[in-house]
C-alpha cells in the first residue's frame, strides 16, 4: 500500500472534469485501501483574485462536494491546508532549491500570468513549490491528478532530488497517478474544463441545466449532418460517454456515429440520461452533507489534526537535516 495525496482548491463548486479527471480516482485509491490524504488547498487559492467574503463557504462545500463523490473521511484524511501551518514552512525550505528557471517555464504559471495580468504574485510564481511541500510533507508516493499537472509533477521530484544533494534528506520522489480520462476538455471542446474558463458542468446541476449546456456543447468538427459519419475518438460528448455510459451502450453510439445513423442531439440526450444517473445518488447525499455545516467543520478539524501530527514529524526531521537550531527540544 502507499502514501497517496492529492490537493484541489477551493475555486468553486466540483465540475465533471475535477471529478471524471482526478476525485473519482481519489476515491477508488481510498477504497483500494491505501493510506490517503486529501486537502482543500486554499493557500493556493488565494493566488488568483477571490472574494474573503465567501472563501469559508468554499471550502465547506467543497468538502462536502468531496464527501458526496465518495470520499470517506474515516477511512482518508480529509483536511484544509490552511489548518496546517508546516505547509507554508516546508515549502519555505523546498525554495532554497528550487531553480528560478524551472519555475518560471511552468506552462500553469505562464497562462495564469496571462490570464491575470494586473496580479502576477510572487505566490503565482511559488505555486508548484507549496504543492510539492503538500506533497513531500506525507512523504506522498501516488498522486491521482489530472493531465495537467504533469509538469507541476516533474518539478516536485526535481526538488526531491535538489534537496537530497544539498541537505542528505530522502523524501520519497511522487508520481502521478492519472485516472480513466487524463484530460476533459470544457464544453468548448478547445480548452481543458475549468472553472475560470467558464466551460464547465457542475456535479450539481439538474438534468435541465445540464441540457442547455449540452445542447450546443462542441461535438466533432467534421460532422455537419446527422448523415455524416462521424469521429466518436475526437469528440469530447464520446468521451464523456466513456466515463458515463457502460461499454455496451457506448459501443452502440460509437458504431452509429461512425455510420451517421445517430445524429449529435441523440448522443448528448443518451449522455445526459446517463449522467443523470450517475450523479442523483452524489446530488442527494451533497444536499445532505449541506444541512449540518458544523459536522463538516468538526470533521475538517479533526483531518486537520490528524494531518498535522505527521506534518510536524517530517518538518521536525528536515529541520534537522538543514541545520536549523533547535532551542526547544523538538
Ligand atoms: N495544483 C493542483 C490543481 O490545480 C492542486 C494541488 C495543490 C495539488 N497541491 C497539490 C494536487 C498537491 C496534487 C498534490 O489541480
Amino acid at each position: 500500500m502507499s502514501r497517496v495525496f492529492s490537493g484541489i482548491q477551493p475555486s468553486g463548486e466540483l465540475h465533471i472534469g475535477n471529478y471524471v479527471g482526478a476525485v473519482s480516482e481519489w476515491a477508488r485509491l481510498m477504497d483500494e485501501g491505501h493510506e490517503c490524504y486529501y486537502c482543500i488547498v486554499d493557500y493556493h487559492a488565494m493566488t488568483q483574485p477571490y472574494d474573503p467574503e465567501i472563501m469559508e463557504k468554499r471550502v465547506l462545500e467543497m468538502a462536502a462536494g468531496l464527501m458526496a463523490a465518495g470520499i470517506d473521511p474515516e477511512r482518508a484524511v480529509l483536511f484544509v491546508q490552511s489548518q496546517v501551518p508546516e505547509h507554508t514552512e516546508l515549502a519555505w525550505m523546498l525554495m532554497t532549491v528550487t531553480p528560478m528557471g524551472e519555475l518560471s517555464r511552468q506552462t500553469q504559471y505562464k497562462d495564469k500570468a496571462r490570464r491575470q495580468e494586473g496580479n502576477v504574485n510572487v505566490g503565482l510564481f511559488a505555486y508548484p513549490v507549496l504543492q510539492a511541500a503538500d506533497i513531500l510533507l506525507y512523504k506522498g508516493e501516488l498522486v491521482p491528478v489530472g493531465e495537467d499537472q504533469r509538469q507541476h509533477l516533474e518539478l516536485a521530484r526535481e526538488i526531491v532530488r535538489k534537496f537530497r544533494s544539498r541537505f542528505g534528506y530522502e523524501f520519497p520522489e511522487p508520481q502521478p497517478r492519472f485516472g480513466r480520462i487524463k484530460r476533459l476538455k470544457g464544453l468548448d471542446g478547445r480548452d481543458k474544463m475549468s472553472k475560470s474558463l467558464g466551460n464547465t458542468i457542475t456535479l450539481t446541476e439538474t438534468e435541465d441545466q445540464r441540457w442547455e449546456k449540452l445542447r450546443t456543447a462542441f461535438t466533432d468538427p467534421a460532422r455537419v449532418r446527422k448523415s455524416d459519419p462521424g469521429h466518436p475518438e475526437i469528440c469530447n460528448i464520446y468521451t464523456m460517454h466513456t466515463f458515463f455510459t457502460p461499454e455496451e451502450e457506448r459501443e452502440e453510439i460509437a458504431g452509429a456515429c461512425r455510420k451517421g445513423e445517430i445524429g449529435c442531439f441523440e448522443c448528448k440526450k443518451r449522455l445526459n440520461a446517463r449522467m443523470t444517473e450517475h450523479l442523483a445518488p452524489i446530488q442527494d447525499r451533497y444536499a445532505d452533507l449541506l444541512k449540518n455545516i458544523s459536522d463538516i467543520r468538526d470533521i475538517l478539524r479533526q483531518g486537520g489534526k490528524r494531518a498535522r501530527a505527521v506534518a510536524q514529524e517530517t518538518v521536525k526531521e528536515v529541520r534537522s537535516a538543514a541545520g536549523l537550531i533547535d532551542l526547544e527540544g523538538r
